[in-house]
């Protein structure tokens, strides 16, 4: 078993070099190659990364593999390849800009697989090399490999969502930046992240999605004990797009701006409501005061009261009163 790992590991690192070999040096890969540098990535993004492009091809990798002596069994192990019908097996990626993910100690252990921009491709925007012995999608963070020193040097980092916000961010000297793949953040993140640092910045993408995963990065990482503060992008946006279309300077100002995990509640609580239809304002100022009366530091929770108060407009002493009630219930 301890050689079946170590031959995963090789195969991750064989087929990473292929997919960046076809990206980079193919005709196959051309349409790929355009794609990314209409996207703002150039060769310099795609070797720090090791980006590549599994081909529009059914036994391209595999047939590769097989040439360097890996069996079907094993290649199957690593999540590389999916079985058809009558024993026959397939490329799992195919048509797709790859993206490979490191563990910390910079090895290849799985890929995302992106859909290319064009009419004529099914099948989900991400593809994802399913858990294998080496790979648990939950314990790791993308780009955690070249992040971890910086990581390290400022005490902080900051979390995005997907593979090309984590790129565009290195490129533009957010070097701190990793991603969680996908939206879903574990403990078993955060705990990682607590290896290097007490302090983390949250950029989601500002959707639906996002904020929900917001809410539940800020507490997962607030019980690990590390200080925690969101970066709130215009709406619709997500850090590639905003480092992209408006610069690193902007993107230094939100993280200044940068909200903590109270603040950022309340916003959320507030977000889209009507507050002058009284239902909803009672329901709203409901869960502000469940929200305030859950702050332990006295001072702490008159701060945050004063603020509320101004954000719906309400009188800030009766707001209080409530707030103390319940606080006092709590105990
Ligand atoms: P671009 O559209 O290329 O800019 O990617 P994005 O990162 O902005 O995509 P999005 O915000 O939709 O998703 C964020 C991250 O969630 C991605 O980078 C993926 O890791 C993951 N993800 C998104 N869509 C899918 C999907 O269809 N399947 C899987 N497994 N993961 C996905
Ligand atoms: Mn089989
Ligand atoms: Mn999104
Ligand atoms: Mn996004
Ligand atoms: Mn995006």
């Amino acid at each position: 078993v301890y050689k079946e790992r170590e031959n995963i590991f090789s195969l991750n690192k064989l087929a990473a070099r292929f997919y960046n070999y076809l990206l980079t040096d193919t005709n196959m890969g051309k349409e790929a190659l355009e794609y990314l540098n209409k996207r703002g990535f150039n060769e310099e993004d795609i070797k720090r990364f090791h980006l590549g492009y599994a081909a529009d091809e059914w036994q391209l990798l595999l047939n590769f593999l097989k040439k360097k002596d890996f069996s079907i069994h094993l290649i199957k192990k690593a999540g590389l390849i999916s079985e058809g019908n009558n024993n026959s097996h397939y490329d799992k990626f195919r048509n797709r800009v790859m993206f490979p993910i490191f563990n910390n100690r910079g090895e290849v252990i799985a890929f995302g697989g992106r859909i290319l921009d064009s009419e004529d491709n099914y099948g989900p925007k991400y593809l994802n090399s399913p858990e294998t012995q080496i790979f648990s999608k939950k314990k790791n963070l993308y780009g955690l490999h070249l992040a971890k020193d910086r990581i390290r040097k400022e005490n902080s980092c900051i979390i995005m969502e997907g593979y090309t916000d984590v790129i565009q961010a290195h490129k533009n000297g957010f070097k701190n930046s990793i991603a969680s793949l996908g939206t879903a953040f574990t403990e078993e993140q955060a705990k990682l992240i607590k290896r290097y640092a007490e302090n983390a910045y949250i950029a989601y993408d500002a959707d639906t999605a996002g904020n929900k995963a917001t809410l539940r990065g800020l507490d997962i990482l607030n019980n690990t004990g590390i200080n925690v503060k969101v970066i709130e992008l215009e709406e619709g946006s997500d850090p590639d797009q905003l480092l992209k279309n408006e610069g690193s300077d902007v993107f230094n100002e939100l993280i200044e701006n940068a909200v903590n995990l109270i603040d950022f509640k309340i916003n959320m609580i507030v977000k889209d409501k009507n507050l002058s239809e009284p239902g909803i304002r009672k329901k709203v100022l409901r869960s502000i005061v469940e929200l305030l009366s859950g702050v332990e530091d006295n001072l702490e929770r008159e701060i945050y009261l004063e603020r509320a108060a101004a954000k719906t407009n309400f009188k800030a002493d009766i707001l209080a009163e409530e707030v103390e009630k319940e606080f006092k219930e709590n105990k």
